[in-house]
């Protein structure tokens, strides 16, 4: 796994001129943040060694290699989750890659359902922790000691200075930002009313199909995380209230610009 990681960073090492200071995951209905990078290079994710080839047409993805907010950083334009059928070492290995070409700080972003009652579409919700357990941890299997430990500690997996930081930063801007903890689903099903229930006495305010594993890989390398869940619906709601896809990305799409403003100050700030 090492080799392949090492290989695929000196394929995009050849390309880059310089070395990007954090990497950014967009998640679904963000993808317009990719238009505030002034982007130098673009790197197809099918011309890079080992990378996870995307089976969804349309679908195909690159890296963003640009400035924003006065700093050289990558983003990744679209994202392997675990419904797709990609293993959770493939998922991951975009974020391996990512620390290897350099990166200080990873910034993850999500759509995601809200199971806390006081949450609205449209909200912003800082993640402080997660639950893992319902799906696969990506360290499963050999460790790779130059990687990271065994069994990596998991008291702070977001770090405490960057979600400050993000807290002063929404206040001076006036955005109301919310605070909790995100839980992992398999997915690609939405909830059914009585796991939203469950989800909500877990003690999880949000619920979504991504950020957990690629989370697990930053912090078994040390890399600290900042993440970011846009609420596109609520778990806890009426009982008629369908929820769909199309509905999570126009949410998503229109809490955006909130977004974008929160991860280019901080970017600004590294
Ligand atoms: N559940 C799981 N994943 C999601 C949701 C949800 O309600 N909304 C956006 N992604």
């Amino acid at each position: 796994m090492l080799e392949k990681i090492k290989e695929a960073t000196a394929y995009i090492k050849n390309i880059i001129v310089e070395t990007p200071v954090a990497g950014v995951v967009l998640g679904s209905g963000l993808g317009n943040f990719g238009q505030q990078i002034k982007v130098e290079k673009e790197i197809p994710y099918g011309d890079i060694p080992h990378f996870p080839v995307s089976t969804v047409e349309g679908h195909s993805g690159k890296l963003l290699f640009g400035e924003l907010g006065g700093k050289k950083i990558v983003a990744m334009s679209g994202r392997f989750h675990y419904y797709e059928g990609y293993h959770p070492h493939d998922v991951v290995f975009p974020i391996r890659v990512m620390k290897y070409l350099g990166i200080k700080t990873l910034f993850l972003s999500n759509a995601a359902g809200g199971t806390n009652p006081a949450f609205k579409v449209g909200d912003l919700m800082l993640i402080k922790d997660h639950i893992s357990f319902f799906t696969p941890n990506p360290l499963i299997g050999k460790n790779e000691k130059e990687l990271g430990t065994r069994f990596p500690d998991m008291t702070e997996p977001y770090s405490k200075a960057l979600i400050n930081k993000a807290k002063e930063i929404a206040a001076a801007a006036n955005i109301d930002i919310k605070e909790g903890v995100y839980i992992s689903v398999t997915g690609p099903t939405f909830e059914t009313k009585a796991e939203y229930k469950l989800i909500h006495i877990l003690g999880a305010d949000a619920v979504g199909m991504s950020t957990v594993q690629e989370n697990i890989v930053a912090v078994h390398m040390g890399l600290p995380v900042f993440a970011v869940s846009v609420i596109t619906d609520l778990g806890l709601r009426e009982d008629d209230n369908v929820i769909t896809h199309e509905e999570v990305l126009e949410a998503a799409h229109a809490a955006e610009p909130k977004l974008t403003h929160i991860f280019k100050e901080m970017i600004a700030a590294l």
